[in-house]
């Protein structure tokens, strides 16, 4: 098994496979589809364990893969059958501002027993995501998530199978039921809320059978409060072909990469495991590798591996203009363990590191904790801008702007491919660029939620 394990659950002793709920792809229609934010029961401990009550869209974990053609709209209306208040944010697609799930920036909370009519286009092919904007450290852990594809207009890969693999990392407790604690100050202060049992679709291990040479489009996203997770293949050779939903320009050849909490990355690989034997997508721990996925191989889908896949079709996101003449600010992170920040602005007051932490909040941008009275940055619509950010604290941090995608820039000029979210190691720093043409309030906050939730939080304007 070229030094392979099968994880175990917290203490316990297991091999049995964890097989994924099957959630339904609900088909289009006239009146509005529903999409229910409701309590459920799901098998993400193996089977000798309880199920584990979860909160999901429709019940389940994760919730249903919402598929869309590119430039279509996608409608839905979101009934919250939660005890708590809520909302839907749909991560990654450059949306109207009105649709982008934010309460208290771009719609009012949803309401238990209440709903809201979600009604947008997708105007760009690729992987997303969606979740709550609403508490979202909690409601997030607790398995509300799904993906939302978005169909390329033409030129879509010509592949044996496709997956859509959502990875998850839960805090469970010895019963297998969900560990509260939700928020909590200590997490909040490091890496977040990291779990102790890793899922894929919500099992604790995935398999399909596939055939030797065998094409596959995985299209992973990693829906984990915090992990950020280190990913390695197998018996699978292969290349990303698009990350956070948009075509690199040429595929890129597939070796470990890091998928920082909501990242997505479209692969393409080929079995090349032989007849009998397995291949994997491993999580490589400080112990090794652990399967995440595991693709047992029977018979052959062609003689030889196909050759190379051609470039995804790019999306219609706007080029940048002239870097040189574009509005740039400054973005400094700080706070946090072994972070020295002394104190911060918090509702408009300077406040001492003290008061911050009794008010829930460690980390600033710009020395702001929390959402800032003034937007980062106000944009003309169109306008080329230019964000230079600074992690100046001992943790990594998953950058996010919502509506736009960026590039990075570095230091020679040299841009990087379009994402929507940034992972920044401790003492980083990364200056990214896009077109702001997206009018509206976006956030800029990072995708650690328990860092966000703890003052990493800020918003650029749009007008
Ligand atoms: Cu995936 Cu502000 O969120
Ligand atoms: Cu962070």
């Amino acid at each position: 098994m070229n030094g392979v394990s099968r994880r175990s659950f917290t203490g316990g002793l297991f091999a049995a496979a964890v097989a994924a709920p099957l959630a339904p792809t609900p088909a289009c229609a006239q009146a509005p589809i529903t999409l229910t934010a409701q309590e459920g029961l799901a098998q993400l401990a193996p089977s000798k364990y309880p199920k584990t009550k979860v909160w999901g869209y429709e019940g389940v974990v994760p919730g249903p893969v919402l598929r869309v053609p590119q430039g279509r709209r996608l409608t839905r209306r979101f009934q919250n059958r939660l005890p708590q208040d809520s909302s839907i944010h749909w991560h990654g697609i450059r949306i109207a501002n009105a649709m982008d799930g934010v309460p208290g920036v771009t719609q009012e909370p949803v309401k238990p027993g209440e709903s809201f009519l979600y009604d947008f286009v997708a105007p760009d092919a690729g992987v997303y995501w969606y979740h709550p904007h609403y508490k979202s450290y909690e409601q997030v852990a607790r398995g509300l998530y799904g993906a939302l594809i978005v169909g390329e207009a033409t030129g879509a890969p010509s592949v044996d199978h496709e997956e859509v693999l959502i990875l998850d990392d839960w805090r469970l407790t010895r019963e297998a039921q969900i560990a509260d604690g939700f928020g909590a100050i200590h997490d909040a202060a490091h890496a977040g809320r990291l779990g102790n049992w890793v899922t894929v679709n919500g099992a604790g291990e995935w398999t399909r059978e596939v055939k030797r040479f065998a094409r596959l489009r995985l299209r992973l996203i990693n829906a984990a409060n915090a992990r950020i997770f280190d990913l390695d293949t197998r018996g699978l050779t292969g290349w990303i072909v698009a990350l956070d939903g948009m075509p690199l320009a040429a595929p890129q050849p597939l070796k470990r990469f890091a998928l920082a909490p909501a990242q997505r990355a479209d692969l393409i690989v080929d079995v090349a495991a032989d007849s009998g034997g397995e291949a994997f997508l491993l999580t490589m721990e400080r112990d090794g590798g652990y399967a995440l996925a595991t693709f047992a191989v029977k018979g052959e889908a062609r003689p030889k591996a196909l050759t190379a896949p051609a470039p995804l079709p790019p999306n219609p996101v706007p080029k940048l203009g002239d870097l040189g003449k574009a509005r740039s600010v400054e973005l400094i992170m700080e706070g946090g363990a072994m972070g020295g920040l002394r104190g911060a602005m918090l509702d408009g007051k300077m406040t001492s590191m003290r008061a911050l932490v009794s008010a829930g909040k460690v980390w600033a941008f710009n020395k702001s904790a929390g959402m800032p009275a003034e937007p980062l940055l106000t944009a003309e619509r169109g306008e080329t801008v230019r964000i230079s950010m600074a992690n100046d604290t001992a943790w990594p941090h998953a950058m996010h702007l919502h509506g736009h995608h960026f590039r990075t820039v570095a230091a020679g000029g040299a841009l990087g491919p379009l994402r929507d979210t940034l992972l920044m190691q401790p003492r980083a720093k990364a200056e990214i660029a896009f077109v702001a043409d997206n009018p509206g309030e976006w956030l800029l906050h990072c995708h650690m939620l328990e860092h966000s939730a703890a003052g990493m939080m800020t918003r650029i304007r749009v007008t």
